[in-house]
């Protein structure tokens, strides 16, 4: 692609090692050959404190016109009291994923060698817009002996029918052809029974796909003793998220774990992020794995259309065999720079 064709992406780079492996991730792709036209947007944490700036209406409708968002990570540091909970992953990193619509998170897990799922490649599609994420819910009588604090759980036939049919279509896609339904039905039996049911429908219309059924508990046993088990898993969007973090401890660690939260309509753009935070505790000291955000902006390239650039940067990250704690930020993304 020429430089007057070049992709628009926003930039948002964000708080504690976010910043680093995003422009780690931008010099892989640059290298891969693509040209990006990019804008940066100083948001997190560190924005909010300065000009208690989150994310106004008229920031993401300027997103809407981008054709993909690279984002770091956002979020204060835990224990830092300054920023109440919430404030920045709902008001920036939810906002965009529900004003978005980026109904689904992809994040495809691949066992690094030495790692207790060597060898293993298997995806989450964790639903992105609902669950208790919604927000539903609210404090009652707060600060008195007898405040209540209810939260509830969002899913809608609507809703859960797109997440589990992408979740079919990416099973059908893997090479074990496996779709593994991971709920709670034994105990959220309201929601489990739509999510069951949908399963059991969707189930039709892909003859070729094997389904499985796990509790979520069972699934925090199965991820570590026999990860093998697994093509493609389907979720909703709380337990997709603790999953995706066990998962991408059993695959060598969470610096690897990438993700694509997608509008697979593409009616807007996609955003692409790592799956772990800001680690303010490694932050700043070149010691952030810069795979997970590298391997992010490959999803943004396959996405994006560019399939070979997208493969050459996954397959120069497959390749990687150094040591992360050696080489840190700056020396794993020389050595993937090379690989290219
Ligand atoms: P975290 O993922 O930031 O850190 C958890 C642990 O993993 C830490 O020990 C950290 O050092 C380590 N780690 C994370 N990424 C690493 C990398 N690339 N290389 C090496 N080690 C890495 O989770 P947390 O501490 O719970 O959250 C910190 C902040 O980040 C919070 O404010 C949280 O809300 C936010 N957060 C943001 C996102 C996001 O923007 N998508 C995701 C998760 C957490
Ligand atoms: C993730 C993160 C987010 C989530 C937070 C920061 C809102 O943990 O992307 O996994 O819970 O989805
Ligand atoms: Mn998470």
């Amino acid at each position: 692609m020429s430089p007057s064709s070049a992709y628009r992406v926003a930039v948002l780079g964000g708080d504690g090692i976010g910043p680093e492996v995003t422009a780690a991730a931008l010099e892989v792709v640059a290298a891969a050959g693509v040209s990006l036209d990019t804008t940066f947007y100083d948001v997190g944490a560190a924005r909010y404190l300065r000009d208690g700036f989150v994310l106004d209406d008229a920031t993401l409708d300027e997103l809407r016109g981008f054709d993909a968002i690279l984002l770091g990570a956002v979020g204060p540091a835990i224990g830092d009291t300054r920023i109440p909970g919430g404030v920045l992953e709902r008001g920036l990193l939810l906002r965009m994923r529900f004003g978005l619509d980026l109904f689904i998170n992809y994040r495809p897990f691949v066992g690094v060698a030495g790692s207790l799922a060597e060898g293993c490649a298997f995806a989450i599609v964790r639903e992105n817009t609902e669950g208790p994420y919604a927000g539903e819910g609210g404090l009652l009588r707060k600060g008195t002996p007898h405040e209540i604090a209810t939260q509830g759980s969002v899913n809608t036939r609507f809703g859960v029918e797109r997440c589990v049919r992408y979740g079919f279509e990416r099973a059908r896609a893997h090479p074990k052809k496996k779709l593994t339904l991971v709920h709670k039905t034994n105990v959220l039996t309201f929601a489990g029974d739509l999510w069951s049911r949908v399963m059991s429908e969707v189930a039709a219309e892909f003859p070729d796909v094997t389904t499985d059924y796990q509790h979520v508990d069972a699934a925090c046993i199965y991820l570590v003793e026999d990860p093998t088990r697994y093509g493609v898993i389907v979720t909703d969007n709380l337990f997709g998220d603790i999953l995706s973090d066990l998962a991408g401890a059993v695959t060598g660690g969470i610096g690897y774990a990438a993700s694509a939260n997608l509008n697979p309509a593409r009616t807007g753009p996609s955003l692409f992020e790592p799956v772990h935070g800001a680690a303010h505790d490694i932050a700043g000291q070149g010691k952030a794995n810069p795979l997970a955000a590298i391997s992010s902006a490959a999803l943004m390239l396959e996405h994006l259309g560019e399939k070979t650039s997208s493969e050459r940067v996954a397959r120069a990250v497959a390749d990687f065999d150094g040591n992360v704690g050696e080489l840190g930020t700056a020396g794993v993304t020389k050595s993937v720079l090379e690989r290219l």
